[in-house]
């Protein structure tokens, strides 16, 4: 991590670095690890985990400076075997006991989760949405509308003079109020399971229902789709419906956070990549896998978004790196 970075994201680094040890000791990935290399099938194995969820904690305990990885296959960083070796004046694992007993549900709940592969109910994760929203709410009023949205000038006509945008899996709205906002003209829902009422803007409708519910409400010149298709059970289906949704011109605007999947090139790139990879191992690969989904995750790159599209029909792509730390895709027939 340089010197330089700023406190915030490195307290972020050490609290999610804490809670990953602390689930890997309570599952048992963290004893497997020690015990010697393997790749994740192998570690797997070794602790009877699943192997979704180890390959995404091995991910989270190189990004976090445990583990050293080579053509796939992860060994404890000397720094790891010399704290949890028997000769360390502490016992770390009572440290690990500490971080375990203060943590919430959310993270409770991971080594059940990361034995039986099945994910965690989306109960658990209500406060987490709403967090990833605020998060994520700066960035979308810096880039969604003068960024994204910006290049495609024939769009913005459409949505200027009027007509129907949808925007899946919306959280809490924010996005979608800007969206609403920016294109008084048009008329704009949000879909999510845990979308509440709004009424800071007039053209606005936001619907407490799953992604699949699209196909009841029309067609659209713009369908969105922010930072969330990595947590659906089947991103590809939702594709195809929001790709059925559009409007013979129509746009899909998908943003997800832009990673290789390479967990050297992607740590090399972002010191911070700690924080994605636990985000998914806390939240995101939960949501996807208790939703029946196979753990995609962005740690593992962003290939899935464009098979998914090319899949559902949609040809003419742009593709590009926003500076928001989101790879955006812009696809129409
Ligand atoms: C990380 S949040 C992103 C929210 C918002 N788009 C943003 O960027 O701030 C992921 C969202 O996916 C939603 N979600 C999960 N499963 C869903 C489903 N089957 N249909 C629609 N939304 C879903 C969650 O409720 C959550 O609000």
């Amino acid at each position: 991590m340089p010197e330089a970075a700023p406190l915030l994201l490195q307290h972020l680094n050490g609290m999610y670095a804490m809670q990953v040890l602390a689930v890997g000791d309570r599952s048992g990935a963290l004893a497997a690890l020690l015990d010697g290399p393997g790749d994740a099938v192998a570690i797997a194995a070794r602790a009877g985990l699943d192997e979704r969820n180890v390959e995404q904690w091995l991910r989270c305990m190189h990004a976090a400076g445990y583990a050293i990885h080579d053509a796939g296959v992860f060994r404890a960083a000397p720094e790891a075997t010399a704290t949890f070796d028997d000769d360390f004046p502490i016992d770390a694992r009572g440290i690990l006991d500490f971080v375990f007993a203060i943590a919430g549900e959310g993270v409770r709940r991971i080594p059940e989760a990361m034995r039986t592969g099945a994910g965690v109910e989306p109960r658990v994760f209500a406060e987490l949405g709403a967090a990833a929203s605020r998060i994520n709410s700066r960035l979308y009023a810096a880039a969604l509308v003068n960024e994204w949205i910006a290049r495609d000038s024939a769009l913005v006509e459409r949505l200027e003079a009027g007509a129907g945008i949808a925007d899946i899996a919306c959280g809490d709205g924010d996005a979608t109020v800007r969206l609403a906002r920016a294109f008084p003209r048009s008329t704009v829902i949000g879909i999510d399971p845990s979308a509440r009422p709004r009424t800071d803007a007039p053209n606005l409708t936001l619907i407490a229902e799953t992604a699949e519910h699209l196909g009841a409400q029309g067609a659209f010149a713009l369908v969105t789709c922010l930072d969330a298709l990595h947590h659906l059970g089947d991103p590809a289906a939702v594709v195809r419906q929001m790709a059925d949704a559009l409007e013979g011109d129509g746009v899909l605007l998908i943003a997800e956070t832009s990673m290789t999947g390479d967990v050297d090139r992607d740590l090399a790139a972002d010191p911070f990549v700690l924080s994605t990879h636990a985000a998914g191992l806390f939240y995101c690969m939960q949501d996807n896998l208790a939703a029946g989904g196979d753990g995609t995750t962005t740690s593992r790159g962003l290939d899935w978004v464009t098979t998914a599209l090319s899949e559902a029909g949609l040809g003419t792509v742009d593709v590009f790196d926003s500076d928001t730390g989101f790879r955006v895709f812009l696809a129409r027939r």
